[in-house]
């Protein structure tokens, strides 16, 4: 199975990003955390930035989307030329609309599920989606501790979408290092998003490959 090492730029130097960027081109795609202070209780940045990263970036754009209403505000990060959006199942009451309109204009569509969030009513909504991201720690900050006690909810969406023959990716988001990518790739995640486990690594290329190989990649 392909894996793929996403950075989460949310660790890296916010006033040079485009020299973070450059530490990090052995990677897959390069995620980018936009919070709204009120999805989460913290505040990063927007579609302006993003427009910019789209333009100094080598690497694809993974957006996580931690906002409300993303029905109104994802398309645009979609329209940006990200690769992917991913949005939050919490934060809307329609994620098929929104995943539709996203793969309409050209970007994978992603749901993301807080820790505590059941999988349940969106198994069967699946084949609307390129990925599934299973949050590994609450959504909000960088720096946490991995909680295992998501690990099932990962393994049963690896059952349903290789029963399910779908072409969905499964990440995983917050906590992984090292040692915890090993249980998260055991549970059936295919892509790892990883913050401070490699910005705050003296090599992040090296981290790079030692979490690939950790993977099983
Ligand atoms: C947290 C963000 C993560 C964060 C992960 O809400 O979604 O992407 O950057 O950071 P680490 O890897 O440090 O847990
Ligand atoms: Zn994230």
């Amino acid at each position: 199975m392909a894996t793929r090492i996403n950075p989460s730029i949310l660790a890296a130097d916010f006033a040079n990003f485009e020299s973070e960027l450059s530490r990090i081109r052995s990677a897959d795609l390069v995620h980018v955390d936009i919070m709204d202070n009120h999805f989460v209780p913290n505040l990063t940045f927007g579609l302006g930035m993003v427009e910019r990263l789209q333009q100094v970036s080598s690497l694809p754009l993974d957006i996580h989307l931690m906002i409300d209403d993303p029905a109104r505000w994802a398309p645009g990060y979609a329209e940006a030329g990200a690769f992917s959006v991913t949005f939050h199942a919490e934060a809307t009451t329609e994620p098929v609309a929104v995943a539709r309109r996203l793969r309409q204009i050209g970007a994978r569509a992603g749901i993301a599920l807080k820790p505590g969030t059941d999988i349940t009513p969106y198994l069967e909504l699946l084949p609307e989606f390129d990925q599934v991201l299973v949050m590994t720690v609450e959504p909000g900050f960088g720096g946490q501790s991995f909680m295992e006690s998501t690990m099932p909810k990962l393994a049963r969406l690896r059952t349903a979408v290789d029963q399910g023959g779908l072409d969905l990716w499964l990440q995983v988001d917050g906590g992984i290092t090292a040692q915890t990518i090993e249980i998260a790739a055991a549970a059936g995640a295919d892509t790892f998003v990883a913050g401070s486990s490699v910005f705050g690594a003296e090599n992040p290329a090296a981290q790079i490959a030692l979490l690939r190989e950790r993977a099983g990649s």
